[in-house]
């Protein structure tokens, strides 16, 4: 990697303004080509303990700094992170392997919370409420948790990771994130940019290990940690939820999805297909809000196939350090016998395989951009998150059997549909059993809107005040006896 800032490679955890290193090491892959990207420090228990007991000991430093002062260090986090943009894209497409022009679109997209929330936290405010009796006065303040701990996912290394820091910093809370050790060096970027921000010591940790029980067991478990974030699956989730219970924390899941993209027979089709090829194959599939399940009107079915299968096939696969990459590597042999595995289920049972279906067979984890048609309800494919650049059709004939089919999961994060009729709009608003709804729009994130699913899809949100609200208490004030 030729950065312009090498000192932006960090290998330890950063634990109360320094750098942590131990004796354990492991090596991270870049996904593309299997070379090392490099190696990182195993955080050790008595580091763990540390970053707790100074995120708590920092709490009343970063609470003691007015709302402005804070604004001031974000807005230069955000400046720096922006100057450092291309650097930071770098390093994250060699550890996660996506294009660069995407890597450089989620270090904008990371930065764009900090810009939104080092503002936002200017705003947060109580209330005195009217009295009810007389010699009493009442209030209502929100005041910030405390500690918060995070797990961030691989998929996006850099903005989950800044969508929680930036609500929470910005509440006054402190923060302790342990990123996936599949993409260690993105937060670590992150925390020598929060030092160089004057960000106090103490006030945003970095934690890496590779193996995420024991250090999600201290996350979960410890008492001086007053809230818990994670995104990534449901299954995780549910994990570290019943962790969270012990000490009864607060809790933020942002868990898995099984999105529907619903095209109706009164659709803009070049709309619609535009909308799925930036929902379905945006960081090859591996989002929680991709384009899961696509059902499209049977009148519009064989043309939009064909023309889905055009389009996908001139899709450019590669290195995502390659300008030209538009499909990037999965992020390790797991996820690709994942899908082939998904693949082959859904072709046995029945499903046509219109493009793609095979592993591409050189160094590094790809798959082909495919395409299935006939997906039925019964199959995994129709069940599960691929995770991976399979677009999975089912036709369809009326408006409430495909709804039905839409709400038929256990997850109930993100949901598209294509349509130009405005009363279908607003039924589709109201009925489709999801956290987020887009219509006729494939790409539905940013800093101002709540992001999260319902069901088993999660709580909490991130975006938005919502978003800051999470790392907020309420907390009632009551005054007697005033003359
Ligand atoms: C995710 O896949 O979890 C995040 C996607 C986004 O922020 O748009």
């Amino acid at each position: 990697m030729q950065l312009n800032n090498p000192e932006l490679l960090k290998n330890a955890s950063f634990i109360n303004g320094q750098w942590l290193t131990s004796e354990t090491v492991f090596e991270v892959e870049n996904p593309a080509n299997g070379q090392i990207v490099g190696t990182v420090s195993e955080v050790t228990p008595g580091q763990l303990e540390m970053a707790v007991n100074s995120a708590y000991a920092a709490c009343e430093v970063w609470q003691s700094k007015t709302v402005d002062e804070r604004a001031v260090i974000l807005k230069s986090w955000n400046d720096l992170i922006r100057d450092n943009q291309q650097d930071l894209a770098q390093i994250m497409t060699a550890e996660q392997g996506k294009p660069i022009h995407e890597a450089i679109g989620e270090v904008a997209y990371g930065a764009s919370y900090i810009e939104w929330y080092a503002e936002e936290g200017r705003r947060i405010k109580g209330s005195v409420l009217p009295n009810n009796q007389q010699g009493r006065r009442a209030l209502v303040q929100q005041t910030p948790v405390g500690v918060v701990s995070a797990i961030t996912p691989w998929n996006f290394p850099g903005a989950m990771l800044l969508r929680k820091a930036s609500a929470a910093l910005a509440a006054g809370c402190t923060f302790i994130v342990k990123p996936s050790e599949l993409t260690p060096f993105s937060a670590l970027a992150l925390a020598e940019l929060s030092l160089q921000a004057g960000i106090p010591p103490g006030v945003f940790n970095v934690v890496i290990g590779s193996n995420a029980q024991p250090i999600g067991e201290v996350l979960t478990l410890h008492p001086k940690v007053a809230k818990f974030s994670f995104t990534g699956s449901t299954a995780v989730g549910k994990k570290l939820l019943s962790q969270c219970a012990s000490t009864v924390k607060k809790t933020s899941m942002e868990l898995g999805g099984n999105a529907p993209f619903i095209i109706f027979e009164d659709a803009d089709i070049d709309k619609a297909l535009d909308g799925l090829m930036r929902s379905k194959f945006r960081n090859a599939g591996q989002t929680c809000v991709s384009a899961n399940r696509i059902f499209v009107h049977q009148s519009l079915h064989d043309e939009l196939v064909e023309r889905l299968r055009l389009m996908v096939s001139e899709l450019t696969i590669g290195d995502g350090q390659d300008e030209t990459t538009q499909i990037g590597p999965l992020i390790n042999l797991k996820a690709v016998e994942k899908v082939e595995k998904l693949v082959a289920q859904a072709v046995t049972s029945g499903a046509k395989l219109v493009l793609g279906g095979e592993k591409i067979k050189n160094s590094g984890y790809f798959y082909q951009p495919t395409i299935l048609t006939g997906v039925k309800p019964f199959m995994d494919i129709f069940n599960q998150e691929i995770f991976a650049p399979v677009a999975s059709i089912i036709a369809f004939e009326q408006e409430d059997q495909v709804i039905q089919l839409a709400n038929q999961t256990n997850y109930g994060l993100c949901s598209y549909a294509y349509t130009n009729n405005a009363n279908r709009i607003w039924r589709l608003s109201e009925k489709l059993a999801f956290g987020m709804v887009g219509i006729n729009e494939g790409v539905l994130s940013n800093a101002l809107a709540p992001f999260g699913g319902i069901k088993e899809s999660g709580m909490g949100r991130e975006g938005g005040h919502w978003g800051i609200e999470e790392y907020l208490e309420t907390r009632y004030v009551c005054i007697g006896n005033v003359e």
